[in-house]
Formats: C-alpha cells, sequence, structure tokens
C-alpha cells in the first residue's frame, strides 16, 4: 500500500473511515482487548472543564470521546465534530441508543478549520485524530484558538512503546496480527495496514510536546498508558 501523497491525505483519510464506520467500534474493541474505552474515561477526566461548560471533540467519529466527556466531567453540553459523515451517522445512532442525544451534538466539519469562533470550548479534545491530519499545526493551533483562556486542549494518541522486548511483540502484533484482523473483521486491510504504518511515521511524543508549546499551549506535558502504546498529550490555552 502507498502512502497518501499530503494533497490528497482529507480525502483518503475520510474515505477510508467511511468505508469502516460500522465495524470501527468492534475493530476497537479486539485490538485493544476492550481497552480502548478506558482510556478515552482518563483523557476525559484529565481535560478538566469548568462545571456547566460547553465541550467539543474533535474528529470524533462515533462519539466514545464525546460520550465520555459527558460521563467523566461536570460538562453541559459536548459537541463532537468530524468530517466523516459515515461515523457520524454511527455516532448518532449510539447517542440515540444511550439516550445522550439531548447533551451531545454530532456535526460535520473539518479539523483544520473548525466551524466555530474563537474561545467558546471550556475544553477540546480529540483520540487518534492528529496522525491523521495532512497539517498537524494547523489541527493543534485550531483546536487552541477555539478554546477559552485557561481550558484543557488533550489529544489521545496511539504511540510506539519503547519498552525492549515489549515494543518488539507490539511491533509484530501492530504490523503483522492488525492487518489480517482488520481483513477479517471489517473487511478492510489497506485501513489497518495504514493504520500501524501511520503510528510508525508519527512524531514521538517529545517533538508532539514541542510543537504543541509552537502554537501556543502552555503547561504542555503527556501521560502513557497502556504500556506505552496510548500517550494523553496535553496544554492549556
Ligand atoms: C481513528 S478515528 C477516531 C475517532 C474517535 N475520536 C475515537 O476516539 O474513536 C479518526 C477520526 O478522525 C476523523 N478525521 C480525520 N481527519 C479529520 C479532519 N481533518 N477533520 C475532521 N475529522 C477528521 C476521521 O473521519 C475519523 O472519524
Amino acid at each position: 500500500m502507498k502512502p497518501p501523497h499530503p494533497a490528497d491525505k482529507a480525502r483518503y483519510v475520510r474515505e477510508m473511515f467511511t468505508r469502516i464506520a460500522r465495524r470501527y467500534d468492534l475493530m476497537n474493541s479486539l485490538m485493544t482487548g476492550g481497552r480502548h474505552q478506558a482510556w478515552r474515561r482518563v483523557a476525559a477526566r484529565m481535560a478538566e472543564p469548568q462545571p456547566g461548560g460547553l465541550a467539543l471533540d474533535v474528529a470524533t467519529g462515533t462519539g466514545d470521546l464525546a460520550l465520555a466527556l459527558l460521563t467523566e466531567t461536570p460538562v453541559r453540553r459536548v459537541i463532537g465534530v468530524d468530517f466523516s459523515d459515515g461515523m457520524l451517522r454511527v455516532g448518532r445512532e449510539k447517542l440515540r441508543r444511550k439516550d445522550a442525544d439531548g447533551r451531545v451534538s454530532l456535526v460535520v466539519g473539518d479539523a483544520l478549520s473548525l466551524p466555530f469562533p474563537d474561545k467558546i470550548f471550556a475544553c477540546v479534545t480529540s483520540a487518534f485524530l492528529l496522525r491523521n491530519l495532512a497539517d498537524l499545526a494547523q489541527g493543534l493551533a485550531e483546536m487552541r484558538r477555539v478554546t477559552q483562556p485557561g481550558g484543557r486542549v488533550i489529544a489521545l494518541e496511539i504511540t510506539q512503546p519503547t519498552l525492549p522486548g515489549w515494543s518488539h511483540l507490539f511491533g509484530w502484533y501492530f504490523h503483522r496480527f492488525v492487518p489480517r484482523l482488520g481483513a477479517l473483521v471489517s473487511g478492510d486491510r489497506e485501513a489497518y495496514t495504514y493504520l500501524p504504518r501511520s503510528v510508525e511515521r508519527f512524531l514521538p511524543p517529545t517533538e508532539l510536546s514541542g510543537l504543541m508549546e509552537r502554537v501556543g499551549l502552555r503547561d504542555v506535558g503527556y501521560r502513557r498508558l497502556g504500556l506505552g502504546t496510548v500517550t494523553i498529550h496535553y496544554g492549556t490555552a
């Protein structure tokens, strides 16, 4: 599989998530042994929004982090934005099933040009978005722009573990096993080949922290979970 050209990346990513939307949640549960929801809950708590505030989850997909913001924090309402209609459709069905559609709204929009005014959200989160962006600095700058001063920006991402032995085992699992599982479960081997490659090509946490500072976030840091397979980045607007 050839990596998408940067100019084509947004279209490639949008079409890919729209294709796999129906099996996306199931694949997450299988790949992570059910841990993915716990990571989102930690990320939501780390967003620390003011009680009664409005939260934004960027690239919300099927809405799991938007829902975690509702259950784990004292926010009043959550907006989830994503550019894949197919992912949002699955998310809306989930919100209705959970009777949460009155407090979470899912809207179509681009993370590189968020359809919101400056400084209106008490916190802004994302999960598994950043390595999919055609322009990472622009995506981070947009998250900061729409966050109220003092509000937190949170980004949960998959990372390559560094522990000797474990990193090797994880590499085998992620690069060899996951594409086969993806082919079997979602019928889309390409999407689940793109996944480990996008993680491999992405910035290590220290470099991402540097970029978050350069877009104007302060008190930047990160916390590794899942034996280093995921990292929660945080900063203050
Ligand atoms: C790996 S999924 C993560 C979904 C969700 N955040 C979660 O925790 O499961 C990545 C999501 O990012 C969305 N996405 C990627 N680039 C985007 C962009 N530029 N604007 C809006 N959504 C984007 C995709 O459509 C997809 O739903």
